[in-house]
């Protein structure tokens, strides 16, 4: 069971609490019915999100990822969720398994180089990878942002296909300048997609976006950025790996730390018989349904047998938005305030359905912890255990009636 990588470029918010928590939860029930589960998640420590937020603070990528890994260390215990690995992607065992994954996609033939022109901006004297550039989505004219229209209609957009973009850290007008980069052969996995994805287990939602994106047709996939943050692509000098290539592969990475340190078989998760099940946000579906299993049945691995995309959040009615402030830091305005953490995991849990739509709010929240925790259960358990008392100033020992026995196991099994 893997849980989406976090990018650390900030603390824990409660959208990804909205993956992390049923997740956790089915973990637990899975558990419960006997399953061995090794649960999976670490740091996406690479990419335009951590150099972007470097180059605002003023420090280097490895202090931003580093403060921030730390955080999410510490801070999914408080909330009660354990994974067996919490892993980096900057960990030497990522950097290696991506570099053996790419290679044997390039042995494999679905690798090739080509000369592109891409946007450069003149002023800061670089080349703008995602994040450093804004401009329109050519899909839905929305503001979005370099590799994904993150304001419009959510699509992944490939290296050179915003329209009219501009510098995002000087606002320049970009030129457009060659470069050589690596193209992973998206195009010559159709065949294999859409024999995949019908058959992949998990919410319907990320298997119908993902057969609608291949029904609209595949391109080709550029795999690498200029930039000297992330994994270095062996041979060419000037780029690293996007973002998007080594971290799933983190999910592989944080795999073989947990069996590194339990003597476990990591193999068998990942080339064996072993389930595979990705918890994953509404916007990557993208990455986890078509280029991720493209890039692991390429290169001879397992792919998932179950995609499980959670629905979208809402901060007080608003999308949610950091920039824009419609957030919930989780340690800073819900744990460092005293509040219970389960109190927060049943009002997610509870809220609505896992694909539907979960619009935090204080006030429902108040409610919700008010009436059916503390009023329905609370008070429950208040009157079971004043009666005993009360009667037998204790809680008194004795046999279950069949009939009560009866109704808990029908309970259970309608849980099931
Ligand atoms: N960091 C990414 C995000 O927040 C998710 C990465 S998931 C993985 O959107 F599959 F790449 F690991
Ligand atoms: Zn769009």
């Amino acid at each position: 069971m893997t849980c989406g990588l976090p990018y650390v470029n900030g603390p824990c918010h409660i959208a990804h609490l909205r993956t992390y928590v049923p997740a956790d939860i089915f973990v637990r029930y899975l558990r419960k019915m006997g399953q061995e589960v090794v649960f999976i998640s670490g740091s996406d420590t690479h990419g335009t999100p951590i150099t972007v937020k470097a180059e605002e603070e003023g420090v280097s990528p490895a202090e931003v990822m580093e403060k921030y890994h730390q955080h999410f260390v510490e801070f999914f215990p408080k909330i009660g969720i354990n994974f067996s690995n919490y892993g980096s992607t900057d960990h030497p065992f990522n950097h290696a398994r991506t570099v053996q994954i790419m290679e044997a996609l390039r042995e494999n033939g679905y690798i090739y180089a080509k000369e592109i022109k891409l946007p450069y901006c003149p002023n800061c004297d670089r080349f703008l990878p995602d994040r450093y550039q804004r401009g329109i989505c050519p899909h839905c004219g929305s503001s979005a942002r370099g590799d994904e229209c993150d304001q419009g209609c959510g699509r992944y957009l490939e290296p050179g296909e915003l329209m009219d973009p501009r510098c995002s850290i000087c606002g320049t007008k970009p030129v457009m300048r060659e470069t050589r980069h690596l193209f992973l052969k998206l195009t010559a996995f159709e065949d294999f997609l859409r024999e995949y994805l019908p058959a992949m287990d998990g919410t319907e939602i990320a298997r119908n976006y993902a057969l609608k994106w291949v029904e609209s047709g595949l391109k080709d996939w550029n795999i690498t950025r200029n930039l000297d943050w992330g994994v270095k692509v062996p041979g060419e000098e000037e780029l690293v790996y996007y973002v998007w290539v080594d971290a799933p592969i983190g999910y592989i990475a944080s795999t073989e730390e947990w069996a590194e340190r339990t003597g476990g078989d990591w193999e068998y998760y990942w080339k064996g018989p072993g389930h595979l099940i990705h918890f994953i946000g509404p916007g990557i579906i993208y990455h986890h349904c078509l280029f991720w299993p493209s890039m692991l049945h390429g290169a001879g691995y397992s792919v998932a047998d179950a995609v499980i995309a959670s629905g979208t959040m809402k901060v007080e009615g608003h999308v949610f938005s950091k920039s824009r402030g419609y957030v919930i830091w989780v340690e800073e305005d819900y744990l460092d305030k005293g509040l219970d953490p389960d109190a927060l995991r049943y009002y997610i849990a509870s809220y609505t359905g896992h694909t539907r739509d979960l619009d935090f709010n204080w006030a429902t929240y108040g409610e919700k912890v008010n009436k059916e925790l503390v009023g329905t259960l609370g008070n429950f358990l208040y009157r079971a255990l004043l009666f005993a008392q009360r009667n037998y100033g204790e809680i008194p020992g004795g046999t279950v009636e069949q009939e009560v026995k009866e109704e808990v196991e029908k309970a259970i099994e309608s849980i099931r």
